[in-house]
């Protein structure tokens, strides 16, 4: 059996063959209408969440099996002192597959040595979130062709962001990528990233403060939300919430096929005259969630 921490948990060719699932099921949904009939899918959401418990479940009732679950810590027994170790292998008798969402870093982890069933992270506080980068990496698959040779400019707030976190393990694997990490100083990426991931594996990225300097050479700009929810103080976060503010105008300086993605909920840092813009795929990128979900569902299904 095989759970999904981190998106390291998944080998370069294991990657390319769900990337390929989700594609055909993209294309042939009828063929898996049925694939899972008579499986459930429990999702344990201990923090807020519109896409990623949505799309599971879409996914789920798209793949013919059912969902069961709760969409916040105050309706489920963790209200009551419940740990999460105890929740999972109750939720194990109940359910064949598991999503969980968490404000602690390695809440996941912890419930998967206690489970029985396959769990899958579905974001860990401000550490990692594998399966928005699976989503990512299904939207660049599909609309770019390709991920090497890629410069991929990721703004906003790049300490708290587990999207970014779990993108740059992702993509550190293929050949020829280069990081533009644009952020306030207080938000840089964490050291362990920097050190850990980027230096050791000699990735060459850049760290710069303005957006407007690093447009020119982006063939992607993944800009995220300012993580109010990890921040000590409401100050610290209303300084910090509109450092970047996407515009048509800051568009001009971008290449023709620059791809703009967002993990979403988008706060202020895109304005929302950029929807329109060819170039910007964050709507389609949800769509994308929900199909890159249905292949992991089946291909963890498959493993146990
Ligand atoms: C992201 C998350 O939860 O980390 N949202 C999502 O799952 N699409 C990004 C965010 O909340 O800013």
């Amino acid at each position: 059996m095989r759970h999904l921490m981190s998106p390291l948990d998944l080998s370069v060719e294991e990657l390319d063959e769900l990337l390929a699932l989700a594609n055909d099921i993209e294309h042939n949904p009828v063929k898996y209408a049925h694939a899972c009939e008579g499986k459930k899918l429990a999702t344990c959401f201990y923090e807020p969440s519109t896409r990623t418990r949505l799309s599971f479940e879409s996914a789920m009732l798209n793949l013919g099996g059912s969902v069961l679950g709760f969409s916040s810590a105050d309706s489920s027994s963790a209200a009551k002192g419940e740990s999460v170790s105890d929740t999972i292998r109750v939720i194990s008798c109940y359910a064949d597959i598991c999503a969980i969402r968490h404000p602690k870093e390695g809440a996941a982890l912890v419930a998967s040595l206690k489970s029985s069933i396959p769990v899958i992270n579905a974001g860990d506080g401000g550490h990692q979130h594998p399966t928005q980068t699976l989503t990512d990496l299904l939207t660049i698959y599909s609309l770019k062709g390709e991920f090497s040779g890629l410069t991929i400019g990721l703004c906003g707030d790049l300490k708290f962001g587990r999207t970014v976190h779990s993108l740059i393990h992702a993509l550190i694997r293929y050949a020829n990528i280069r990081f533009v990490l644009i952020s306030p100083e207080e938000l840089r990426i964490p050291d362990y990233i920097r050190e850990d991931v980027l230096h050791k594996n000699n990735v060459p990225f850049t760290e710069m403060e303005r957006l407007e300097d690093a447009m020119p050479e982006l063939d992607i700009l993944y800009m995220t939300r300012v993580q109010k929810e990890r921040f000590f103080n409401e100050e610290d976060y209303v300084r910090m919430k509109d450092f970047y503010i996407l515009t048509k105008d800051k568009l001009t300086l971008a290449k023709e096929d620059m791809m703009i993605l967002h993990p979403l909920p988008r706060v202020n840092e895109i304005s929302v005259e950029v929807d329109d813009d060819p170039r910007a795929v964050y709507f389609k990128q949800a769509q994308y969630g929900v199909y890159v979900r249905m292949a992991l569902i089946l291909t963890l299904l498959k493993w146990r």
